[in-house]
């Protein structure tokens, strides 16, 4: 016999497995039942077959077009039916992913960074106070008596904890981060340079330049000689490199329970350059911080010899100076976390 029909048929079966495109399909075909194809070549060759070997080849021949055409049936529907599933959204793989957004510094560490960055290039070491405070750290051995008036003004949230320390006493929110200044006292004997940030409270009601939370950064320098020509030097220093060289810079007389002589600072508007505008109130000035020269009684309240130091202090509001740095006209907006108001800076 000619042909080895079992082996065909196998062949067949493998070869149809593989067919994956229209085209492929198509040369399966002629190759197989074209005019010049397998079962054509059998089907012409029965006039020179013996009697004997005609209606087997024949039969096979049926057989094998049978086959072929059943087979090239259900491969056409599988092909259609993947053709289907790939119709779907095509997914391309050039187009750039969606990056995470990584977030970034908040605008007020920004600016405490930068603070403490210039308090630092002048000698001055950064540490940290707790913000649950004892009345006497906040208060007392600050100068503010227990029924002074100048308590209201900073008058604070009491915790129920009874200070430990203290009988009768409470612990407290800080109302502001000058009692760092005592626990730097307590702990350190001067020469002692520090700034303090941190967190403060106070019972105020909220509003566009009120908050029960801010931040201040308290500095605290202490030594035989400190003069006030000292604090006024260093806190021009400090407006010209944060403001600007051309920034102009006074002192107010002021009254902080905790220094003797005190002061407020002010610096030249940085939209009307002094002239009067709105942003500073048509005074030409923006307060940015209160100063002065450490009171004997806070050293006594420290535990320093008397009359052997004197010191210069100083405190500000992280707030208040982003604010007019960046001309923010809404202390809430910095605690809204509104991404669109704080990836601008
Ligand atoms: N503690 C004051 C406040 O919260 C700010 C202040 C004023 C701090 C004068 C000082 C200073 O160290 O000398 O309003």
């Amino acid at each position: 016999m000619r042909w080895d029909f079992s082996k065909i048929r196998l062949d067949i079966k493998e070869e149809s497995d593989r067919l994956k495109t229209d085209q492929e399909l198509e040369a399966f075909r002629v190759k197989y039942l074209g005019k010049k194809g397998l079962v054509s070549e059998m089907y012409s060759s029965l006039g020179t077959l013996s009697a004997q070997e005609k209606p087997l080849v024949g039969k096979e021949a049926n057989d094998l077009r049978n086959l072929i055409n059943a087979l090239i049936e259900e491969k056409k529907q599988s092909i259609k039916r993947g053709r289907k599933k790939d119709s779907g959204p095509k997914i391309d793989l050039t187009v750039p992913g969606v990056a995470g957004s990584l977030g970034h510094k908040h605008i007020l560490n920004q600016t405490i960074d930068e603070i403490l960055e210039v308090f630092k290039g002048l000698g001055f070491v950064v540490q940290e106070g707790p913000e649950i405070e004892t009345e006497f750290n906040n208060f007392t051995a600050l100068n503010i008596p227990v029924d002074h008036p100048s308590r209201d003004a900073f008058d604070t949230f009491y915790l129920e904890e009874p200070d430990p320390h203290n009988k009768g006493r409470f612990l407290l929110l800080r109302s502001h981060t000058s009692p760092g200044q005592i626990r730097i006292m307590k702990q350190y004997e001067p020469p002692l340079a520090v700034v303090i940030p941190g967190k403060v409270y106070r019972p105020d009601a909220v509003d566009a330049s009120h908050s029960f939370m801010f931040h201040q950064i308290e500095g605290l320098l202490v030594d035989k000689d400190v003069k006030f020509s000292d604090l006024k030097g260093l806190l021009t220093v400090f407006c010209k490199r944060l403001f600007g060289e051309k920034i102009k810079m006074r002192f107010r007389p002021h009254f902080f329970p905790f220094t003797e002589p005190s002061a407020e600072v002010d610096i030249s508007c940085y939209l009307c350059d002094g002239q009067g505008c709105s942003v500073c109130g048509r005074k030409g000035w923006l307060e940015i911080m209160g100063c002065g020269m450490v009171h004997p009684k806070v050293f006594e309240a420290c535990g320093y010899p008397k009359g052997k130091y004197t010191g210069l202090a100083f405190g500000l509001g992280v707030e208040r100076i982003t604010m007019l740095k960046y001309g923010i006209n809404d202390i809430r907006l910095f605690f809204e976390n509104d991404v669109r108001f704080l990836k601008q800076f």
